[in-house]
């Protein structure tokens, strides 16, 4: 059967690497028909809306999303870039990723973190003789995408009624002598559900996958309330998995044992902002944005993306210099989600060994400035690493 995806090109350099993406599912004999949707920066301009209500149809009919990336602006410079007509009406822009996110309850997020031997930019350490050793790191992140400190609920100078409320607390009074002005509360909200169903997709991949841990990386014994029903929510769902090892980090721990013992992590799980953190943490091990994928799952649509953002500085450089590995991994997963997970893995492989091969690197690769000179200094541009990956497949 032939699949529609949405291709949600986006901003800047979001249109370079899905274009190129493109280029090697179709090399793999991926048969899909492809939909645009608009999303971005123009149709906050032009139509006072970056995600218009079309995108969501889109969305809601074929349920796979492939995403590039998107500008987003602070909110005056916002305001000032709308087009003169849609001024002073009301608009306020808010980024579209974060609304499709929320819109179809996006709830899990996978961000997968593998060193690919001969990668220049793999993390290495000094071992116990004083030479260099470099750990094969083979991590998935899984976040949870839409709750936590990031839903947006808090205050500067909190209503009465929410301060009164939260005086309920015995811990507020320490505070109760501090002026709303003066006071800036952000809300840390968990439900049981959520955690529930991140939990449960962490184990169903590590079991798909092979991996022989799922770690829960939170702060429970800080943050005893929603870190602790995380923890709950884990060791429930780790009863029907019995071959797995749940582990229990706290994410300022992982955060030094990133760099001691990469290798020794399988799948984490964490909460919206906690995997955040330590999901670019991971990835910096990896080489960093421009091999940094990841898939925002709900129960009905998903939506797969490279976590790099629009790279604006870059978007007019012709030939293109940035790399397109981060997006291309982002297809795979989507290969993977749709049951082609033998086509995705034959991408991955192609990748693996252009980079193994380490003659075809983009800038970043060549630890070099982002500049258009990069590519008469030797570097690969965009597409010239598209087709090394097309040779090998
Ligand atoms: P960014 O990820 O766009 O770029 C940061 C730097 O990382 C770039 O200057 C470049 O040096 C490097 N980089 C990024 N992608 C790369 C690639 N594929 N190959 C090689 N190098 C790469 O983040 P920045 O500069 O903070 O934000 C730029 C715009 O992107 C902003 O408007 C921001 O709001 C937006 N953004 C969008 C995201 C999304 O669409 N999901 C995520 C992050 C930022
Ligand atoms: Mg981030």
């Amino acid at each position: 059967m032939k699949r529609t995806i949405v291709t949600m090109p986006g901003d800047g350099i979001g249109k370079v690497v899905l274009d190129e993406t493109l280029r090697v599912l179709d090399a793999a004999g991926f048969e899909a028909d492809y939909v645009h949707a608009d999303i971005g920066w123009e149709f906050w301009i032009n139509e006072g809306n970056p995600l218009p209500q079309r995108t969501i149809d889109l969305l809601a009919e074929h349920k796979i999303g492939l995403f590039g990336a998107i500008t987003s602006k602070p909110k005056d410079k916002a305001a000032e870039e709308l087009k003169p007509e849609l001024r002073d009406r009301g608009f306020v822009y808010s980024s579209p990723i974060v609304g499709l996110r929320q819109h179809f309850n996006l709830d899990i997020c996978i961000r997968p973190c593998k060193s690919l031997p001969g990668n220049p930019l793999n993390f290495i350490r000094k071992d116990a003789q004083g030479g260099f050793e470099e750990p094969e790191i083979d991590v998935a992140i899984f976040r949870q995408n839409t709750e936590g400190l990031y839903v947006g609920v808090e205050w500067t100078n909190p209503p009465a009624e929410v301060r009164s409320a939260l005086e309920t607390h015995p811990r507020m009074k320490n505070f109760k002598s501090v002026p709303g002005e003066d006071l800036a509360i952000s809300t840390r909200i968990f439900s049981r559900n959520a955690c529930r169903r991140i939990m449960q997709a962490a184990f169903e991949y590590a079991k798909k996958f092979g991996y022989k841990s799922v770690t829960v990386c939170e702060k429970p014994n800080v943050i005893r309330e929603t870190s602790g029903m995380m923890e709950d929510e884990a060791r429930k769902v780790a009863k029907d998995f019995p071959g797995i090892e749940l582990w229990s980090t706290n994410i300022d721990a992982q955060m030094m044992w990133l760099t001691k013992n990469p290798e020794n992590y399988g799948v984490i799980v964490a909460g919206n902002m906690f995997g955040d953190i330590v999901s670019d943490g991971f990835a910096g091990l990896i080489g960093g944005l421009g091999f940094a994928c990841s898939a925002n799952i709900g129960e009905e649509v998903a939506v797969f993306e490279p976590t790099h953002g629009s790279a604006p500085k870059y978007e007019t450089f012709d030939p293109s210099i940035v790399n397109p590995i981060a997006m291309m991994m982002s297809a795979c997963m989507m290969l993977d989600h749709i049951g082609e997970v033998e086509r995705a893995t034959r991408i991955r492989k192609a990748i693996a060994a252009v980079v193994a091969e380490g003659k075809v690197k983009t800038y970043d690769m060549m630890k070099l400035p982002g500049r258009q000179e990069v590519i008469s200094q030797g570097a690969a541009t965009t597409q010239q690493v598209t087709d090394a990956i097309i040779g090998k497949l």
